[in-house]
């Protein structure tokens, strides 16, 4: 699939998400054009024809750009709160391609919410343990390629509890701010252990610079079945886990 330039991704998000004559993009509308139009560069990897999920969707900025931009032929939007799926449903009607469209009123953590071997997933600034559900249903649903950024690292995350007390043991680690830090980096590592244990090749990056966001960043995952990277995510995952 052909990547599409920012100037694209803006006209889009205007048209779609702002859709009065005159009115411009505001702050908020900017950053998120950037968002997507950097992971609209890597969704151009996807085949044409594509199934894609947009999870923690909100309006489905990301999915309903992709669904006017891309060559995919279905969308799936799944959001748990009702205002943001009905600013969904307003915008997805202002689409001028043909792509099939199920916009659901979801937790993400439900199984029966998602759709069977999706081509890709895609979920931006999926919030605290979305991100985790995200993840794991994804590979549940065996989803061939995994797109996920999260924010904020709350202790509702699954792995918060063990993440923190890693760090606790690091006694010499005695600034709050530090802690918070490695604390997300070890959650953030537990979840590419996750992702790589069932067979996806992950690979970690900024997707945009931090003065856009500074959660930026992208799991970048491809369904691959490698055994000597699962085997070696399995000991990691382990080691981390404090299971040996
Ligand atoms: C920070 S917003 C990001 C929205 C959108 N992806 C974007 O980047 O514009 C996070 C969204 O995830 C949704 N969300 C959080 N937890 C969720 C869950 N467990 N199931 C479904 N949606 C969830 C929130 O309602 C919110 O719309």
């Amino acid at each position: 699939m052909a990547a599409s330039s920012i100037d694209d991704v803006r006209a889009v998000v205007h048209r779609l998400f702002i859709a009065t004559a005159g009115a411009s993009l505001r702050k908020e509308d900017e950053q998120k054009s950037r968002e997507v139009a950097a992971l609209l560069a890597r969704l151009a990897r996807v085949r044409k024809g594509a199934h894609l999920v947009d999870a923690a969707a909100g309006k489905a900025s990301v999915g309903l750009v992709a669904a006017e931009l891309l060559p995919i032929a279905a969308l799936t939007v799944l959001e748990r709160d009702p205002g943001r799926v009905e600013a969904c449903l307003r915008a997805a009607a202002r689409l001028t391609r043909p792509v099939r469209i199920d916009v659901r009123h979801a937790d993400v953590a439900a199984a029966a919410a998602w759709p069977e071997a999706p081509d890709a997933v895609v979920a931006l600034h999926a919030c605290g343990p979305a991100a985790d559900h995200v993840i794991d249903q994804a590979i549940r649903a065996r989803a061939r390629f995994v797109f996920v950024v999260p924010c904020c690292y709350g202790e509702a995350i699954p792995f918060f509890a063990r993440a923190d007390a890693v760090v606790r043991e690091q006694g010499y680690v005695a600034d709050a701010l530090l802690r918070q830090r490695i604390r997300a980096s070890l959650i953030d590592m537990e979840r590419k252990l996750r992702l790589e244990l069932a067979g996806y090749e992950t690979e970690l990056e900024e997707l945009v610079g931090p003065t856009v966001t500074p959660h930026n960043l992208l799991f970048r995952a491809r369904r691959a079945g490698d055994p000597v990277r699962i085997e070696r995510a399995a000991a990691r995952l382990a080691a981390l886990r404090g299971r040996r």
